[in-house]
């Protein structure tokens, strides 16, 4: 991971390196957006309080998508330790919602909802569902939602091979989709590929983890060459599908913000 991140940092190109209009504005207004917005401290207040709970609690294990714990009992607290994105990716989640606005968000991976909170939040009136296989760790992420006053969040409980159908068919196109369930290779292609008939020129596709394992890592370089993909970019903490006709080539971003690499500003490129 280390190796990786050095590899990336390394080879990542800044808004001063950048020709594209579009991830120029991208760089601008998402990635380098440094507005501290009230919804941040929200869902941080409740963050904190899920980090409290020693609560115990029986979960279905969905394999990849937990590498740290074993066995079937965790407390809310280990939950909210080991499951949930960092308040830095759920910052970048809010900011890219923010900015492109989608109308319609599927989910695939609730746990306790604060990446769903984010996501709600910065898309007040969109269309949301959010699937999560575990009834115990969905029904934490419901009084989640109801702590912060969050309506119309579409809950659907199940092991994704038997949701994702429905989920789909309720929101019949798919604006944004956050992919954050099972991080292996198999369930990650499958699920891109069931989900990609729902998309269209303006959807984007969130990846977490893309460096998690070696076989994320796969997915993603698998993905990225998909020919209905027309730009992807690599934030080392997520990978993110775009699938714009208007772009004249296929183009592979690894993106920083220049105050990671002030150095770099176009001099050494
Ligand atoms: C990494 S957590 C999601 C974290 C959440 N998106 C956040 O950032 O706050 C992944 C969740 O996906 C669920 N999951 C993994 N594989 C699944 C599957 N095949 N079907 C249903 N749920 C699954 C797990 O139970 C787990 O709660």
């Amino acid at each position: 991971m280390y190796r990786d991140f050095w590899r990336f940092y390394w080879s990542a190109d800044t808004k001063y390196t950048i020709h594209s209009p579009f991830v120029f504005d991208f760089i601008k207004n998402v990635l380098e957006d440094k507005r501290l917005f009230y919804a941040y401290h929200e869902v941080e207040t409740v963050r904190k309080f899920l980090l409290t709970q020693h609560q115990e609690i029986s979960v279905t294990d969905y394999g990849a998508g937990s590498k740290f714990s074993k066995g079937n009992k965790r407390t809310i607290q280990q939950i909210a330790k080991t499951a949930l994105s960092s308040p830095s990716f759920c910052r970048l989640l809010f900011k890219l919602t923010k900015h492109y606005k989608p109308k319609s968000i599927l989910e695939m991976g609730t746990s306790l909802g604060i990446s769903t909170a984010y996501l709600r939040m910065a898309a007040l009136n969109a269309d949301f569902v959010t699937l999560e296989g575990c009834p115990n760790i969905a029904d934490h992420a419901s009084k989640v939602f109801k702590r912060l006053k969050l309506k119309e969040i579409d809950q659907i409980t199940g092991p994704f091979s038997e949701t994702l159908d429905q989920a789909l068919k309720t929101l019949k196109q798919v604006d944004l989709v956050f992919f954050d369930g099972n991080h292996r290779f198999e369930p990650t292609v499958e699920y891109f590929e069931k989900v990609l008939p729902y998309a269209h020129d303006q959807s984007i596709f969130i990846f977490d983890d893309i460096y998690w394992s070696e076989e994320m890592s796969s997915a993603w370089e698998n993905l990225k060459q998909r020919p209905e993909v027309t730009l992807s970019i690599d934030l080392f903490s997520m990978g993110i599908l775009f699938f714009r006709k208007d772009f004249s080539q296929k183009q592979h971003f690894k993106l920083t913000p220049w105050y990671w690499k002030p150095w770099r500003m176009g001099f050494l490129k």
